[in-house]
């Protein structure tokens, strides 16, 4: 027999009409001469009904358990008023049974599937193809693909140019460690999963295609989090003759239609803030704009007060106030400080202007008067906590960042049915690595610097800003781009300001400094991640939950086993011994 309809799509229009379903069941409710059964498939649940008057069927439902697969025929029926389940597609009509197939019967499920979200997440993805039954599981799914297609047809629209890169590659260098392939015909040597199709991007704009798009999947080995997997999907866009404005636009309009998918109306421009104004205001290069509380400078009225912890040649002084919060117990003052400690700080300055007194950490040093003007400076009133860090002008704004978070999600500021986007620029081209004692590439290597900073890439890289932007929301790095570098003669500077020796960039980017040789336009682009923006569609936490078969925090896929050993004949014919 074949299905009619959908479990979800059977409906009062369709009342009286003998109907063939398929599906899962979901659960049984025998009441004793009459047996209620939920059928469960990817469009929804129906009711089907079977009484004993059909001894026989009612039997075989009686024997039917949780998550076996069956077919039932039967015919629609309106459910009694008092039976009536407005939430449900299905929740006016029920189906009374005719006749019963079990297709497949199923083992006890380890977890219940409308309850999967209490299981151990080790457990979900180990049996993901129950996981995935739970409607909101699937249902993110769904939305996925659904902003897929939204994706395709939007650069379709805009004239992009869909092309695959290769997976087995060189080296992409985006600042994580790479996952390598060895190659048996080539002993002893590697392809590495692409961390990203940067290169083959720009290689593609020299090519001509002008507009490149491409769903890429990309490989990073680095310390997981809610927000990052070892591999994961870009939305991957490059262009050729464009500005950085062109980009804001084309991405903007993209964002519009994908948050569509869910109702939410975007009005872009979206605000654009660069990098410096960013970490002035608050002390992170991803603000989250949810909610007020931004950093104050107070450099000039902590030096005015004196004291030597003030003083240091490159300090500067910052603060926030966190509003009404002068109830905040010593506990949770202890918290913020382990908090900035956690972020580097050497300490933690608060001042308490309670109703009558106020209190601080530097009460005894500075006495009653001098505090009350610091907490002011920040721009404390009765009833608020100034928080004051003094440190380098990076130091002491990303840790007034990071308490800002904590101190809004403490006071519940934030908003959580907001969606604030925003675009952040002008970063710096190269970041100072302590540990290394080097330059890095605060995007990557192939961003260009801005025109008017050429000059200062030898003499001050640290001064050279770049033409790289991220797109934020909420907090979140949605993705990043830049303007790239299309002469060779300024990659070679940027090669060498990043401490790469000549040989070793003609070693690692060689094909591309050929290639920019050989006629290559002015270009630039962005990639997204896929999963990030998923995950924000399907107001999720992680992106394991937008991900069909995530890996755990620990890199392992509880599913297939996954890393597994490999047979010796295997490793023989890569050439490789194992360390004992
Ligand atoms: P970037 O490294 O900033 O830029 O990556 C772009 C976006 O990819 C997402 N992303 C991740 N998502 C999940 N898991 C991860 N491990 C992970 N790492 C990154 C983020 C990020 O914003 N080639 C450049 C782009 C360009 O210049 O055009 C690049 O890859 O959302």
């Amino acid at each position: 027999m074949r299905r009619t309809h959908r479990c979800g799509e059977v409906t009062k229009k369709d009342l009286d009409k003998n109907v063939v379903l398929n599906g899962w069941v979901k659960r049984t409710r025998d009441l004793g001469g009459m047996l209620f059964l939920d059928l469960r498939d990817i469009s929804g649940v129906v009711q089907v009904f079977f009484d004993n008057e059909k001894t026989e069927l009612y039997e075989a439902a009686k024997k039917l358990r949780m998550e076996d697969v069956i077919e039932v025929t039967g015919q629609v029926r309106a459910r009694e008023e008092k039976n009536i389940n407005p939430n449900m597609s299905t929740g006016e009509i029920e189906v009374g049974a005719t006749g019963l197939t079990v297709l497949s019967k199923s083992e006890v499920p380890p977890f219940v599937i409308s309850d999967a979200e209490n299981a151990s997440e080790e457990l979900r993805f180990e049996y993901r193809y129950l996981d995935l039954r739970n409607e909101k599981a699937m249902n993110a799914m769904v939305l996925r693909s659904k902003a897929v297609m939204k994706v395709r047809n939007y650069f379709q629209r805009h004239n992009f140019i869909d092309i695959e890169t290769p997976i087995l590659n060189k080296s992409t260098p985006e600042g994580a460690r790479d996952y390598i392939v060895p190659s048996r015909i080539h002993k002893g040597k590697f392809y590495a999963l692409p961390q990203s199709p940067q290169i083959f991007k720009q290689i593609l704009m020299v090519a001509g295609f002008d507009r490149y798009i491409q769903m890429a999947r990309c490989f990073r080995d680095e310390d997981l989090r809610a927000d990052r997997q070892p591999e994961f999907t870009q939305i991957d866009a490059e262009m050729s003759f464009i500005e950085q404005e062109d980009i804001f636009e084309i991405i903007e309009g993209l964002m519009v239609e994908l948050w569509d998918l869910i109702d939410v109306k975007l009005s872009p421009p979206f605000p654009r803030l660069t990098w410096q104004e960013a970490m002035e205001r608050y002390g992170t290069d991803r603000p989250d704009t949810r909610f007020g509380i931004e950093l104050v400078d107070i450099t000039k009225a902590a030096q005015e007060t004196g004291l030597d912890m003030f003083k240091g040649e490159n300090n500067v002084t910052k603060a926030i106030v966190a509003p009404g919060a002068s109830e905040w117990s010593r506990k949770v003052i202890d918290e913020l400080t382990e908090e900035a400690k956690k972020m580097g700080a050497k300490g933690l300055l608060w001042i308490k202007m309670e109703e009558t007194e106020v209190k601080s950490s530097i009460l005894k040093t500075l006495g009653e008067e001098k505090t009350r003007t610091l907490a002011v400076a920040a721009g404390a009133k009765t009833g608020d906590v100034a928080l004051i860090v003094s440190d380098s002008f990076l130091k002491a704004s990303k840790v007034l960042g990071h308490l800002r978070l904590v101190t809004g999600e403490k006071l519940e500021l934030i908003d959580k049915n907001k969606f604030n986007f925003l675009w952040v620029y002008d970063f710096p081209l190269f970041e100072w690595s302590e540990e290394e004692q080097r330059y890095s590439a605060t995007h990557h290597a192939f961003t260009s610097p801005r025109e008017e900073d050429l000059d200062k890439l030898e003499t001050s890289p640290e001064s050279v800003l770049s033409q790289a932007y991220d797109l934020v929301c909420n907090g979140t790095e949605l993705g990043g781009g830049s303007i790239r570098i299309h002469r060779p003669d300024i990659q070679k500077k940027v090669f060498k300001a990043l401490g790469i020796s000549e040989e070793e960039a003609e070693e690692k980017f060689g094909f591309l400094l050929k290639a920019l040789k050989y006629g290559a336009p002015p270009h630039g682009g962005i990639a997204f991640g896929m999963d990030r923006i998923v995950a924000f569609l399907a107001w999720e936490d992680s992106i394991r939950a937008v991900i069909a078969f995530p890996k755990t925090t620990s890199a392992y896929c509880p599913l297939s086993d996954t890393p597994s050993e490999v047979g010796t004949k295997a490793l023989d014919e890569l050439n490789i011994t194992l360390k004992k």
